[in-house]
């Protein structure tokens, strides 16, 4: 069978991401990349604005393919299809990279493939090492919080998710609540880099105790909301002891940000553990199967969280995997590679142009 090369197109939240990805044997190879962040806009205003965010989008879409392509050294006509998120997200965002998605097939002949972006997440990891199905998967990012089975290329199995925040959401609002971005050492850095950078800085033993949350709940679900409370509750005070003016970050913002990771990444194990009992307990991960554990999203790219799971993981025989760093967070390299994941599972997939649309759950 002949070699497939497809290119995946991002736009679900505040990240123009393009990528184009040929399938080698059965991982992938990235041959082009292209990513416009607006990173910098959003932590400005405090969070996303849908309608700014597609503007930026809007603005940032041609450009970002057309460099990818020519990056890539790469025609459209060597292209088997164009692989877009149309869900979840914010469908403005969606909508952009949806329409210029259905632009590129028409324009050039080709099938379009409609991506979920947490299902893209799942996968990424398989671009670049041989994990077999089925295998856990947790997915932390700034939007979601889920720990799911992953049994095949669209076949994923819910164990918990967050009932309320997502960690990289807690991240993002400590960092901010905290100036933590004010000072020059962390400008452009997501919340969650910040914390992670910040944290790593601090010397002292713990100094802030945070509850483990839904400590007394044997299921897989998550609960990030309290944690982030609790935080914002201890800075007013902080700030308050300190007197510190108002665009001022607290002195022992270090050692705050350590034992507020600190206690995210124990939430985090103390649920994973229970996923993992639970899934060997009821065949989902059975006697024959390799064990391993992919974790994905953004907030995968934090070091601590991952060295936290892997460790959990490997006292229940499991290999923990995750993509490189910047493939965790939002990319087009991911959708282009589940495009791939998706023809070689069904080599005669097409959807009907007409009949994709942005969905939004
Ligand atoms: O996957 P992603 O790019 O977007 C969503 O789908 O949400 O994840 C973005 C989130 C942000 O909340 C950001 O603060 C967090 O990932 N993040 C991190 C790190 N890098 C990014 N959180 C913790 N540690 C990091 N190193
Ligand atoms: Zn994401």
């Amino acid at each position: 069978s002949r070699t497939l090369t497809v290119l995946g197109i991002e736009t679900s939240c505040d990240d123009t991401g393009v990528g184009i990805v040929k399938q080698d044997g059965t991982r992938g190879k990235i041959i082009g990349e292209q990513l416009f962040s607006q990173q910098n806009i959003h932590t400005r205003f405090g969070g996303i604005i849908p309608p700014i965010a597609k503007d930026h989008h809007r603005e940032n879409i041609d450009r970002a393919v057309k460099t990818c392509i020519e990056k890539s050294q790469i025609t459209m006509d060597e292209i088997d299809a164009v692989a877009v998120t149309n869900r979840p997200g914010l469908p403005m965002s969606l909508e952009i990279g949806l329409r210029y998605a259905k632009y590129l097939c028409r324009k050039f002949s080709k099938p379009l493939i409609p991506i979920h972006h947490m299902e893209a997440h799942a996968l990424t990891a398989r671009l670049g090492e041989n994990i077999p199905f089925p295998y856990m998967c947790l997915l932390i990012s700034g939007g979601h919080c889920q720990l799911v089975i992953v049994k095949g290329v669209d076949k994923f199995y819910l164990l918990g998710e967050s009932i309320d925040d997502a960690p990289g959401e807690a991240f993002d609002k400590i960092a901010r609540r905290l100036k933590l971005q004010n000072l020059p050492e962390f400008d452009g850095m997501s919340g969650g880099r910040a914390i992670e950078v910040a944290a790593s800085q601090s010397e002292d033993p713990t100094k802030f105790d945070f509850p483990l949350p839904l400590a007394r709940y044997r299921d897989c679900q998550f609960s990030f909301a309290g944690l982030k409370n609790n935080a914002q509750r201890l800075i007013s005070k902080l700030e308050q002891e300190n007197e510190t003016r108002p665009d001022e970050v607290i002195p022992a913002y270090r050692e705050f940000c350590r034992d507020f990771l600190g206690a995210i990444a124990k939430h985090i194990r103390h649920r994973l553990q229970r996923g993992i009992e639970y899934s060997l307990q009821e065949g989902l991960i059975s006697k024959g199967d390799v064990r391993s554990l992919v974790v994905a999203g953004g907030v995968a790219a934090n070091d601590f969280i991952f060295r936290s799971c892997s460790e959990v993981a490997k006292h229940f025989n499991f290999e923990s995997f995750r993509a490189p760093k910047r493939l965790c967070a939002d990319n087009g390299v991911m959708i282009a590679w589940n495009g791939i994941e998706k023809l070689i599972s069904e080599p005669t997939f097409s959807a009907n142009l007409e009949e994709v649309n942005v969905i939004n759950k």
